[in-house]
């Protein structure tokens, strides 16, 4: 796909779920309060949209409906959300930027910064039950199901406990490094190809195995950008995963080594894609991912 063509559509996913967020925020919330205030302001901070993104791109690839999955794209932000305001968190990360801005406990104190994470999670499963409610079907049920485990103990969550307790282990394998990797990043980014591919009845298995691999990418990237970028380009704090002693691929292999294994899933992606010929997209935005040219 061409460079234009597939910022141009990068862009138009971009907007209808920026439009469809604010609709649906300014309905919610029409009252002015803290905890509103705190939501808001991480939710629309100016965050990259990569899983909302990803998700109506994976929509258009499995052929569901865009109506069906945008429900599921807004709750996917705001679990996203929520797992970045408490990984901010003086008793996690210690961040005092995000998204460009200063985090959300700088701004809001940190009891409302935990119970804006909290009541955007809450948020999350309100719309996915409303979702279950409006078709009752199997599907959509399914979909909240995967929505649960793949931000919790057996995914998100997981891997962040595994992330924190990471920074005192004595035991820094490439096992851990890898569980940490797929539940912390893979899991939440593996739910944009799995949602629309359940609800489009397609192949699930196909669904996993890219969103895992788009995932553990997207993590090593991350990391290189701890050690190659600045907190002007990336809009939050560099440097921390050495200063925390976090076991991330590059503390473990060095940059080098962790860039040749961003390419190496990058290939592996573009392979199992490769015999699909509407996935000029998603196959583009992979790549983009991995050179972060946006
Ligand atoms: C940051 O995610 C956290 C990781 C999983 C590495 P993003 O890089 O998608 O953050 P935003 O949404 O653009 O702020
Ligand atoms: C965070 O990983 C992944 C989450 C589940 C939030 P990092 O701690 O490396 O993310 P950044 O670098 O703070 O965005
Ligand atoms: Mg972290
Ligand atoms: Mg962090
Ligand atoms: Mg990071």
């Amino acid at each position: 796909m061409e460079l234009n063509d597939f910022n141009k559509k990068r862009e138009e996913y971009a907007e209808e779920f920026e439009n469809y967020a604010r609709v649906y925020f300014s309905r919610k919330f029409d009252t002015e309060q803290t905890l509103f205030e705190a939501m808001k302001y991480s939710f629309f901070a100016g965050g990259k949209r990569v899983r909302p993104v990803l998700m109506l791109a994976a929509a258009d690839f499995f052929g569901a409906p865009k109506d069906r999955v945008m429900p599921y794209a807004l709750a996917l932000e705001c679990i996203h959300t929520y797992s970045l305001i408490h990984d901010d968190l003086p008793a996690m990360d210690n961040d005092d930027y995000r998204r460009g801005k200063l985090t959300n406990h700088k701004v809001f104190g940190e009891a409302i910064a935990v119970l804006a994470g909290d009541a955007l999670l809450n948020l999350a499963f309100s719309i996915a039950a409303e979702e279950a409610t409006r078709h009752s079907d199997k599907a959509s049920c399914e979909c909240m199901r995967f929505l649960a485990d793949f931000a919790g103990f057996e995914g998100m969550i997981g891997g962040q406990a595994a992330d924190v307790l990471s920074e005192i282990s004595k035991s820094k394998n490439e096992d851990l490094l890898y569980f940490i990797e797929k539940n912390k990043t893979a899991k939440l980014l593996t739910l944009p190809f799995l949602l629309p591919c359940i609800l489009a009845c397609g192949d699930r298995d196909l669904a996993i195995n890219i969103g895992l691999k788009v995932g553990v990418q997207f993590q090593i990237i991350d990391d290189i950008l701890d050690v190659e970028s600045s907190l002007a380009v990336l809009g939050k704090s560099v440097g921390k995963d050495a200063e925390s002693d976090k076991l991330t691929f590059v503390n473990l292999f060095g940059v080098k080594r962790a860039k040749e294994r961003a390419e190496q899933l990058y290939a592996e992606v573009a392979d199992l894609l490769s015999g699909y010929e509407n996935s000029g997209f998603l196959l583009a935005y992979a790549k983009a991912l991995k050179d972060r040219i946006f």
